[in-house]
């Protein structure tokens, strides 16, 4: 029995490097999405609203977009963070956009030192974890500057070996990321660089970030979309933003129908692989389900994994899998 016991907890300790190991895929957050790092209109909710549901774990980057001169973004303590008090910070960046690797558990606090900003909303705070298991929360005296620390060996269980296959998550698309949709500046070929090297899966959702009376989305065949022909649209959506969840596989185009913005580069074509969607959406084979239902796209709650985190989660998956079965013979 208590060699038995001994090989389970070694089991266990193999378990948890490897599960230590799948979460260090490092993922990329830009803080605001296509709000960037700005006073928002929504007041600190905006900010607040973008971070909940997010998981964030060292090693993860956060990406303040902002122009030099106009912001800054600074980490504080939790007190200068509630009472947006500038005088102190624990660090600061002046030049945009920044990139903040976070390299401790715990809660993170950051601001704009530029008058008033803060007081305005321009703040952001979040937890990071030391692994994408829920992770023991530090208690909230611990300092935000202590280095990584190694989280205790959980008890040892089955369960996390059997955690979700990343691979068949949903995902949700920003399209063009910061740049949103619109008539690119960076050439025609924008939204085609922004979607290579992209995988889009039946089930995913596309969100077009457009102000109503702007721009428009309009799903149309190959032959509209290669001349930028805007007279018969399969649909169109007009309020942004737009949410289009993916519900058949094959080849999808897309094109803004405002006079010249298709011709200056405002179109995206892709590819969705996977099984058509069956019965939960009403949706016809040549349309896209309703695409501003709310309820379709809420179960997405952590941002696209960076390309290079699959392959490393598949090779992961591999052992874990033969552990399982071992730890079950063993347990017979
Ligand atoms: C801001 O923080 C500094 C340093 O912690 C402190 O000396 C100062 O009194 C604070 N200001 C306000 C208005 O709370
Ligand atoms: C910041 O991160 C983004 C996204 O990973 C990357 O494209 C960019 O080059 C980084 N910038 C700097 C200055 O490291
Ligand atoms: C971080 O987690 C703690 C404990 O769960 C919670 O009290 C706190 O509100 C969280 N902070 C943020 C910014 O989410
Ligand atoms: C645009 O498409 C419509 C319908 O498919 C077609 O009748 C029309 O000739 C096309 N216009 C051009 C300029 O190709
Ligand atoms: C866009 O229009 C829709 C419907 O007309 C409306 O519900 C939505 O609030 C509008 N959005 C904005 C940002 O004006
Ligand atoms: C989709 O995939 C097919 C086959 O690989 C390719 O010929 C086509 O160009 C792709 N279309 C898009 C929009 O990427």
């Amino acid at each position: 029995m208590a060699r038995k016991l001994s090989t389970l907890v070694v089991f266990g300790a193999i378990l948890f490097a490897l599960l230590q190991h799948v979460s260090m895929a490092q993922q990329t957050h830009v803080v605001g999405d296509t709000l960037g790092w700005t006073v928002p209109n929504g007041g600190a909710a905006s900010y607040s609203t973008w971070a909940a549901g997010k998981t964030f774990v060292v090693g993860d980057i956060l990406v303040f977009n902002f122009r030099t001169g106009s912001h800054s973004v600074a980490e504080v303590s939790k007190g200068a963070f509630d009472s947006c008090n500038t005088s102190s910070p624990i660090s600061i960046s002046t030049i945009g956009p920044t990139n903040i690797t976070l390299t401790s558990v715990g809660s993170h606090y950051y601001l704009c030192t530029f008058p008033s900003h803060c007081t305005l909303g321009q703040k952001l705070a979040i937890n990071v974890s030391g692994s994408t298991s829920p992770a023991p929360q530090p208690s909230p005296a611990t300092p935000p500057t202590t280095t990584p620390v190694m989280a205790p060996a959980p008890s040892v269980s089955i369960a996390p070996a059997m955690a979700p296959a990343p691979a068949s998550v949903a995902q949700t698309y920003i399209v063009g990321d910061n740049l949103g949709w619109s008539v690119p500046t960076s050439g025609p070929n924008s939204y085609q660089r922004w979607a290579n090297g992209k995988s889009f899966k039946v089930g995913d959702t596309l969100v077009f970030n457009f102000v109503n009376g702007t721009h428009n989305v309009a799903m149309v065949s190959k032959a509209s979309f290669d001349s930028c022909n805007t007279t018969s649209p399969i649909n169109t959506i007009s309020n942004g933003p737009a949410r289009i969840r993916l519900t058949n596989s094959g080849e999808h185009y897309y094109m803004c129908t405002f006079p010249r913005h298709c011709s200056l580069g405002q179109k995206l074509a892709i590819n969705v692989t996977g099984t058509d969607a069956t019965a939960p959406t009403p949706s016809t084979t040549s349309t896209p389900s309703s695409p501003t239902v709310p309820s379709s796209d809420s179960p997405v709650n952590s941002p696209p994994a960076p390309s290079a985190s699959a392959p490393s989660l598949v090779l992961a998956a591999l052992p874990l899998t033969f552990l399982s079965f071992a730890l079950v013979r063993l347990l017979n």
